[in-house]
């Protein structure tokens, strides 16, 4: 399948959560992808709190607009169209980007398009993979979701099975902060994982059985037993790669159910959990064993960017598609399953 994209350089912004972020993009190559990450600022309370994040939001904004055009060489009368993130997402945190996207189109009188967050990740592949094949299986692994998705094409989506509780990387964050290991919890765990024995601490999958969903919160309750059963005598190392074995095992069975099932010629796996090593080897591998094709993006456009979203914006834009000014935010929404 050719991908159309929209001519021109694109900008794209994204605020979700607690990356501020503005990339450019012309025919599916990213020229800049500026990310300013909040991180350090939510560290002291273990998690992101909204508020801060939208304060943070309004703060950086300006700044990360500014650093993505010069990145891209691009000024900003050079720019053809916008696309903002609109949701889902933590409502004060998409205000702020999709504001300044808005204005932005406004005061230029250039076309824009909102975007959902998903499919941000979802079509983050391309900006390395090009010729991506459709359609595919996706993993959808991040803070806030965990999903797998046949992407039939791009702007039509169909949901095949998703967690029932936690997302995967919250299963990450929530157990690192049990560990004492901090926050975001992925990395930690990761880094932890390496000196360890995944095999010391059994730790429960979730959902038995031939399902395409997901459940996290009995690993939670399960890593909560074992810090307290085992106290000083905890191996953080050991829990760590048994913490990270239980998630990356699942995920992988997962997946890989999925793709035999659709008869998928290639699998991708997407969003910020899919920074993980060792989930992305152990795909590789299961891909391999199973003849399909496996895509991942590069590290950068795994977690929260605006690369993703002025991709996907771009071959909305190419389409025709355009977002009134007056579109609003949206903590929930579903995926997009047509070209709507
Ligand atoms: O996609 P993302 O940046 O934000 C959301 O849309 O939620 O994903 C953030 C999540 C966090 O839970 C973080 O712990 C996880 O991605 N993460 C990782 C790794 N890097 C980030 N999880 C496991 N291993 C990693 N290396
Ligand atoms: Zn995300």
């Amino acid at each position: 399948m050719t991908i159309s994209h929209y001519p021109g350089p694109v900008l794209g912004i994204e605020t979700s959560c607690d990356e501020t972020s503005a990339a450019l993009v012309e025919s599916g190559r990213v020229l800049s992808n500026i990310v300013s990450s909040q991180t350090d600022l939510h560290a002291q309370w273990g998690g992101v709190v909204p508020e801060a994040a939208a304060r943070a939001h309004v703060e950086a904004i300006l700044p990360v607009l500014v650093s993505a055009l010069a990145a891209a060489g691009v000024a900003k009368e050079d720019v053809r169209a916008v696309a903002a993130t609109n949701r889902p997402g933590l409502v004060g945190a998409l205000s702020v980007g999709l504001t300044a996207a808005k204005t932005f189109a406004h005061v230029r009188g250039l076309p824009f398009v909102a975007v959902h967050h998903l499919e941000g990740h979802l079509l983050s592949v391309l900006a390395d993979h090009p010729d991506a094949p459709f359609p595919h299986v996706a993993l959808v692994v991040s803070g806030g979701h965990t999903e797998l998705v046949e992407v039939v094409a791009p702007g039509a989506y169909r949901l095949l099975g998703q967690t029932l509780d936690d997302a995967a990387g919250e299963a990450f964050d929530k157990s690192a902060r049990l560990l004492g290991l901090g926050y975001p919890g992925g990395r930690a765990i990761q880094e932890a994982a390496r000196a360890g024995d995944p095999g010391r601490y059994p730790l429960p999958r979730g959902l038995s059985g031939d399902t395409l969903d997901f459940s996290f919160s009995g690993l939670k309750t399960a890593v909560l037993r074992l810090v307290e059963r085992e106290g000083e005598a905890l191996r953080t190392a050991d829990a760590a790669a048994s913490i990270q074995e239980a998630i990356v095992g699942v995920l992988a069975d997962r997946a890989a159910r999925a793709a035999e099932r659709f008869e998928a010629t290639c699998l991708t796996l997407v969003g910020g959990v899919a920074a993980n090593e060792a989930l992305r080897e152990r795909l590789k591998g299961r891909c391999e064993r199973l003849g399909l094709r496996f895509l991942t993006p590069s590290f950068d456009l795994c977690t929260d960017n605006a690369a993703m979203i002025a991709l996907a914006g771009s071959i909305r834009l190419a389409r025709g598609e355009r977002t009134s000014l007056d579109v609003d935010v949206f903590s929930n929404a579903p995926l997009p399953d047509s070209d709507g």
